[in-house]
């Protein structure tokens, strides 16, 4: 039986959603289908379709009661709304139905696992937020909550774990047909770490231990963890809050982190050999995978940060969009992610050049747009000095521009986006430091009316930003201080489509 709050819902984005054009969405980037969207939620293939749930307010363009909402797709880049899935109207959930994870059930429903957010009295009478883990199953569009919710308390953490910060539980299925699943957690000092839980059901549910622990390294409490095996090796994914900066892979606030280890199935013991972090770029957390049917490992991330979401403008009735969806690698103890390759069926009116050599500041015939797959690999265009600093600049006009940078010497890669028109003082600037040889760099910048996604060197690096300059800058310079020489490779994408 659907609630009252959940059919109010349903009505309102219906109605709300026709009075956003098509045009003022990205175009083949998930966005909210009204109001506010962040985390990714239930990532999963079901009855031969992508689902993508997402942290949801229908009723505003900032955040508030946490509703689930769903959309579907065959490629992950053109998406069909359906009808919000989840509401916070049960006493355990009403003040939101939190991120969480989906999976299919042997009988062919699907099971929504994810975090219940209710107020209850401390000691002294005040008022606190709990969270526990709930279920709720169904056949793709309606799911009915499980009567015994929650199916994890504070009953079910390690000594000291924190039964107000307990949330985003992540479920796979074991290959002897079981289930396990990590939720985010912190200790009593607010270090966040990642519990193993574990279910002959995916409905009754068991503490294994503590998978991860943080011991205040990266942040404080970790977010929405992630765990799988990914070329040989086990990797833990999570977006820790309070960070503090270290060189140039972590910056200060909330952050993505990524640890490569080993994992001992017997004991269930998690090794970590390497760290670093997701992306390097000013809007990006909370990523979610998928293992997708021909294998590829698939990762989806809410493309806006906290300590940035207050950006754009309040006069739009949405705000929050998906980043890629990227397929994931490990090479040398890295993390790798290249934009899914259904991208390139977007793909239209190519332009390439070769062998540019310039100096100072150039724009070329064919290379604009806001809405674009553009490769460029750059080179030294003297073989006695090499160049000081190349830019490319991107929806740009006479007023505004966002840029990416490169300084050879120092490897420093940087995006800037303080004169995309915002007039906010948030984080407008990052430097990641990257690798190059010799002033060797390939770069490709993927543009989508509202963002920008910038893969290094095929994947080594990635940088996302959220742009909302007007959509008549759309024109493109590059500039050098120095020589350099660069290949392009640019394509116009065609409309994903968000309905
Ligand atoms: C991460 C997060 C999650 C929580 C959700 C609430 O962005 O804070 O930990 O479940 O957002 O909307």
């Amino acid at each position: 039986m659907t609630s009252q709050t959940l059919r109010d819902a349903r009505k309102y984005e219906e109605t709300m959603e026709k009075m956003i054009a098509k045009d003022e969405r990205p175009a083949f980037h998930l966005s909210t289908r009204v109001g506010w969207l962040n985390d990714p939620n239930g990532f999963s293939f079901y009855k031969g379709e992508y689902h993508l749930f997402y942290q949801y307010h229908p009723y505003d363009s900032k955040w508030g009661p946490m509703h689930w909402g769903h959309a579907v797709s065959k490629d992950l880049l053109h998406w069909d709304y359906l009808p919000a899935a989840l509401a916070p109207d049960t006493l355990y959930d009403i003040e939101g139905c939190f991120s969480g994870s989906a999976i299919e059930l042997p009988d062919g429903r699907q099971l929504l696992m994810y975090t219940g957010v209710q107020k209850k009295p401390l000691p002294d009478g005040k008022l606190r937020e709990v969270q526990t883990q709930c279920i709720a199953i169904g056949d793709g569009i309606d799911y009915e909550k499980y009567p015994n919710n929650p199916v994890l308390d504070e009953n079910d953490l390690p000594e000291h774990g924190s039964k107000y910060d307990f949330r985003d539980p992540k479920i796979w299925r074991h290959r002897d047909g079981t289930y396990r699943c990590v939720i985010g957690n912190c200790t009593e000092d607010k270090s966040g770490c990642i519990l193993l839980y574990s279910s002959p059901d995916a409905i009754h549910w068991k503490y294994e231990k503590v998978l991860a622990e943080n011991q205040n390294r990266f942040g404080k409490m970790w977010e929405c963890p992630d765990f799988f095996e990914l070329d040989g090796k086990q990797v833990l994914l999570t977006s820790p809050q309070d960070m503090l900066p270290k060189g140039f892979e972590y910056h200060n606030g909330n952050g993505t982190l990524c640890l490569i280890g080993e994992f001992d199935e017997e004991t269930n013991t998690f090794t970590s050999e390497h760290d670093q972090s997701i992306d390097y770029g000013i809007d990006f957390y909370a990523p979610q995978t998928i293992l997708a049917p021909d294998g590829r490992r698939i990762m989806i991330g809410w493309m806006q940060n906290w300590d940035t979401c207050n950006l754009h403008q309040s006069n739009k009735n949405w705000f929050g969009q998906m980043s890629l969806p990227r397929e994931l690698s490990i090479k040398d103890g890295r993390l790798i992610q290249r934009p899914i390759k259904e991208l390139e069926y977007l793909r239209c009116a190519e332009v390439r050049y070769e062998d540019v050599s310039f100096t100072d500041t150039i724009k070329l015939d064919g290379i604009n747009g806001r809405r674009i797959d553009m490769e460029i690999t750059l080179r030294s265009g003297d073989e006695q000095n090499l160049y000081r600093k190349f830019a490319v600049r991107f929806a740009q006009n006479d007023s505004y521009h966002t840029s990416i940078s490169f300084r050879p010497y120092e490897s420093i890669l940087k995006i800037d986006r303080k004169f995309s028109g915002s007039r906010r003082a948030v984080i407008h600037q990052r430097r990641s430091l990257v690798r190059d040889r010799n002033g060797e760099i390939k770069l490709r910048i993927i543009l989508d009316r509202f963002s920008v996604e910038v893969f290094v060197n095929d994947g080594e690096h990635v940088l996302s930003a959220t742009i909302y300059t007007d959509q008549s800058a759309d024109g493109i310079s590059f500039f050098v201080d120095g020589k350099v020489t660069m290949d392009i490779d640019k394509y116009d994408l065609r409309d994903g489509g968000n309905v």
